[in-house]
């Protein structure tokens, strides 16, 4: 085999942020913007047809490292902006790993490439949980920290002293809005600053508890197809989010201009910037009023599969 494509999609969270990292559950589905990476074997690294070391994208040189593998050239296609928080650096170790597997001519192992992926990432970023990698990786929904999931358990992954436990969830096709606010917000700040709030304050350890407590709920609506149920449950963790401080003016308004045509809004991943996401059934009105806001607007459809050979 000479010739490998492989996509993986992004995905987007849909409840669960921040209380996660306190071991409350969290939810995460796949969307139809994947990431394609090609690989082919080469006499030198190419990146995108030009000579290249791709072993300075830190994902890329964790995942070579695994593999004793001979230069490559590959060729990159994404379909979501990097640094959103839509996961596009996941999908990308996630369809890297895949393809280098397909090129040694080994059986694409959903677990194995999961774990890979999510190494990779926290090679490059120093933290984070396992989330993005595996959504990538099963595609549909994965949800992580859920109780009694024994039936849709997929896989345990582990680092340093925390284990992460990751089960299935069965997703319809629905339509989103995602609304970029076109601002880059680092992860880490706005963990640290829902940390130091929670460890003062009584108040905000009860919202991060009932964030949980409606993620559990969501999973639900999600399972029954209930867009109505599930959108009102979106809207109220904005609340609870915007209560813990990390919203921000440009979220709230394209929450705002969003909700009059949607079942439910709020933003997703870890706010002060980044994106938001609207549940409705317009998704072109929707789209238009996040552009006519200021945001940049993606429509998008969940149900889709995980990581995936294309052409070989
Ligand atoms: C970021 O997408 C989600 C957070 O919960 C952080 C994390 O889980 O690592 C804010």
């Amino acid at each position: 085999m000479n010739d490998i494509t492989v996509s993986a999609p992004s995905k987007f969270v849909i409840l669960g942020e921040h209380a996660v990292v306190y071991g409350k559950p969290a939810i995460a589905l796949a969307i139809d913007r994947r990431f394609t990476v090609r690989v082919r074997r080469s006499n030198e690294f190419r990146i995108n047809n030009e000579a290249s070391d791709i072993r300075t994208s830190p994902h890329m040189r964790y995942i070579i490292g695994q593999h004793n593998m001979i230069p490559v050239s590959v060729n990159l296609d994404s379909k979501v902006p990097a640094g959103s928080g839509l996961g596009s650096s996941a999908a990308l170790s996630v369809a890297f790993s895949a393809a280098l597997r397909a090129l040694n001519g080994f059986r694409l192992n959903p677990e194995s490439i999961a774990k890979e992926a999510y190494e990779a990432e926290y090679y490059a970023q120093g933290r984070g949980s396992p989330m993005d990698t595996s959504v990538s990786t099963h595609g549909h929904g994965i949800a992580l920290n859920v109780p009694n999931s024994k039936e849709n358990h997929l896989w345990n992954i582990s680092k340093n002293d925390k284990t992460w436990d990751i089960s299935k969830i069965e997703v319809p096709k629905m339509t989103f809005v995602i609304g970029y606010t076109g601002i880059r917000a680092p992860t880490g700040p706005l963990v640290e600053k829902v940390r130091k709030y929670k460890d003062r304050n009584k108040f905000a350890s009860d919202i991060v508890d009932e964030i949980g407590n409606i993620t559990l709920e969501g999973m639900d609506k999600i399972r029954k197809n209930d867009v109505e149920g599930l959108g009102k449950i979106m809207t109220y963790d904005h609340k609870l989010l915007s209560i813990l401080g990390v919203s921000c003016n440009e979220l709230n308004k394209l929450v705002d201009a969003s909700l009059p045509y949607s079942y439910g809004a709020k933003l997703t991943g870890s706010g002060g910037g980044g994106c938001m996401v609207a549940l409705t059934d317009k998704p072109k009105i929707v789209s238009d009023v996040i552009a006519s806001r200021g945001g940049i607007p993606y429509i998008v459809s969940t149900g889709v599969d995980g990581v995936k050979i294309e052409y070989n």
